[in-house]
């Protein structure tokens, strides 16, 4: 499942900007200061289109994903970034080494998102921001599509994007998971919002979040 952006790298490359503006819109204000001279690094740029807007306000950029095709465009994109094939779970760089770890539509794809702040929080200087933007466990639990289904049951679910020409399989997630102990022991919460982005699938027609985002700043204490 990991691997399943390779299969529609160039698709999604294509339709993400003209489909994705509510979302795009949303995340960028949370940009919306000097990036001057930081290092920020995206987990699962895509073709780096986030990249490209914050290396614009000066920000030295790095990204990894593990779609060896959307690595391959990110680079391209990129030319003077650092790019890799890496994975939320094990992040290919040294300690304390980011002032801001950015993520968009990419950490809900992980079973699992406690270990995946600990590598955050390991490779984030302290007092450095971690700034997300993920599926919506609401919109998540309605993907489920089905009668007596749990919130709480850990499930696959497909999700159906861009007017139906995109679809993911992606583990479910709750509220609880995102805002855990692991997330409190080694962040502040700064800000959470939610919101829709018309790109997402309308189960049944009813209005509800698609994503969420939350911006936290690294708790200044050793993780070692
Ligand atoms: C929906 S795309 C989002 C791309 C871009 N951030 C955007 O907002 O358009 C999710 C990306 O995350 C990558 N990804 C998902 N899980 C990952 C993991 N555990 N490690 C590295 N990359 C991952 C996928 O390969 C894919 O390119």
């Amino acid at each position: 499942m990991l691997k399943q952006y390779n299969e529609f790298a160039e698709k999604y490359s294509k339709l993400v900007v003209s489909h994705n503006q509510d979302s795009i819109k949303a995340y960028f204000r949370y940009f919306d200061f000097s990036l001057k001279g930081k290092k920020i690094l995206d987990l699962g740029c895509g073709n780096g289109y986030d990249l490209i807007y914050m290396q614009s306000k000066g920000a030295d950029v790095f990204g990894i994903d593990a779609s060896e095709e959307m690595v391959c465009m990110a680079k391209k994109n990129i030319p003077n970034g650092d790019i890799k094939i890496g994975y939320f779970e094990n992040i290919p760089f040294s300690d304390y080494f980011f002032d801001i770890i950015s993520s968009k539509w990419a950490l809900q794809s992980s079973p699992n998102i406690g270990p995946i702040y600990m590598e955050i929080a390991r490779v984030l200087k302290p007092s450095g921001l971690l700034i997300y933007l993920s599926s919506h466990p609401i919109r998540q639990f309605i993907e489920k599509k089905c009668k007596r289904k749990s919130y709480f049951q850990k499930e696959i679910v497909e999700s159906i994007f861009f007017d139906g020409q995109v679809s993911v399989r992606e583990p479910s997630h709750t509220l609880n998971e995102y805002l855990s102990p692991v997330f409190f022991e080694n962040f502040s919460l700064l800000a959470y919002e939610e919101g829709v982005d018309s790109a997402a699938e309308k189960v049944d027609g009813d209005i509800y979040p698609s994503y969420f985002i939350i911006k936290a700043c690294r708790k200044n204490k050793q993780t070692k």
